[in-house]
């Protein structure tokens, strides 16, 4: 069957899809910033419970404190990528969203588990003891999983000719597991997530257990190192991804897409140098790299994904019926909704000083 045949038209755009575009390229990387947070805080904070010594407990006690708040902003800052993505790809999403039903449904359980053992983990966090460990690996490995969930709908929307398999497994549990590109993108998604994770970790032992000395500076060695051997591991599976890819899409990389190119000559270089910050433990300096770093990494996803698709779709081509008011109101919505956050995180060190006092 032509794949082509099983793709539903998309729907008309309410304004140019660069908007779109634009608003999903800002959000996506902010999505996966909190989420590498995440699985970093979650890793070292099980590491750490091998090391002998205080310091590692009270290491581990204050990445449980974090935790919590990294899933809520890794979930919450999905949701605009989501959305926007849903926009441009929505018939392709939703057509691949239904094949894996069953899987893709049963994040929202998964979730709702990491969440509460991540709470657990926090709150009884001395009574548990050494048996924490557990909790927060199996924290861990439930975050891992719905990030392979992930993996496995962004691979199948984008790969339409495996969609007629639905009609020999209708029931929903479909993956994308014959997928050659499947285990190289996840793995490189995810050894990204938990180098990056590592530097979250380094920057917050830096910044807020700093009246701990001791701890902020195992934080701080445990951290830079699980960022700077894994992005040189990086190295490795990021090159076996790219190896992965149809020569079609490679070639965008390779001189073929100016853009495509220029995005992944930059990418290498500012992984170079987060190396040589890296293994010098120059925190700062590794944050300043890795932040365009993951916005680099994002473009180059983008361009795989229209590599793709470039048989069967291009948001470029969708009509357009312009409509200003939703996007007004969006627009005004989001400048209030950051007005806001800027105002509450101006009210933290006065909320501070003042439960201090009491
Ligand atoms: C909390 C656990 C989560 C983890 C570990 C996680 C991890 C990931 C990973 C690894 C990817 C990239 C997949 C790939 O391209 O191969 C991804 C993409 C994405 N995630 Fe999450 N995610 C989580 C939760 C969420 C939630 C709850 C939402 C929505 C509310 C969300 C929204 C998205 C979107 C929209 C994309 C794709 C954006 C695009 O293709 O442009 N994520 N996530």
């Amino acid at each position: 069957m032509n794949p082509s045949n099983l793709i539903p038209v998309a729907d008309t755009l309410t304004a140019h899809w660069g908007w779109f575009q634009f608003l999903l390229m800002l959000t996506f990387p902010l999505h996966l910033l909190a989420m590498n947070a995440m699985l970093g805080t979650a890793l070292i904070a099980f590491v750490a419970h091998f090391f002998p010594g205080q310091q590692y407990r009270d290491l581990s006690h204050g990445l449980a404190k974090a935790l919590p708040f990294l899933v809520a902003f890794t979930v919450n800052l999905g949701v605009a990528p989501l959305l926007f993505v849903n926009v441009l790809y929505g018939h392709l999403l939703y057509t691949s969203t239904v094949l894996m039903g069953l899987f893709w449904l049963a994040v929202i359980p998964i979730l709702i588990i990491a969440y509460y053992l991540a709470y657990i983990y926090d709150f009884s966090f001395k009574r548990l003891g050494n048996a924490g460990m557990f909790v927060i690996l199996l924290v861990l490995l439930l975050l891992l999983l719905v990030g392979f969930v992930f993996s496995n709908n962004m691979s199948m929307m984008i790969a339409p000719s495996s969609w007629e398999r639905w009609f020999a497994t209708p029931g929903g549990s479909l993956l994308n597991l014959a997928d050659p590109t499947l285990l190289a993108r996840y793995l490189h998604m995810i050894t990204g997530a938990l180098a990056v994770g590592g530097l979250c970790v380094s920057l917050y032992a830096q910044v807020v257990l700093k009246r701990q000395p001791l701890v902020a500076e195992a934080g701080v060695r445990i951290g830079m190192q699980c960022f700077s051997w894994l992005t040189l591991l990086q190295l490795v599976v990021g090159t076996w991804f790219l190896l992965t890819l149809t020569p079609e899409v490679l070639k965008r990389f390779m001189g073929g897409d100016t853009l495509a190119t220029a995005y992944f000559g930059a990418g290498l270089l500012l992984a170079l140098a987060t190396l040589v910050t890296g293994f010098r433990r120059q925190v700062l300096a590794t944050v300043w790299l890795t932040v365009p770093l993951v916005y680099l990494m994002s473009f180059m996803r983008d361009s795989v994904r229209s590599g793709y698709l470039a048989p069967y779709f291009d948001p470029a081509k969708v009509s357009v019926s312009v409509q200003w008011s939703p996007l007004l109101l969006f627009l005004i919505s989001l400048v209030g909704g950051l007005a806001l956050v800027v105002w509450m995180l101006m009210q933290l060190p006065s909320l501070k000083k003042s439960a201090r006092q009491d």
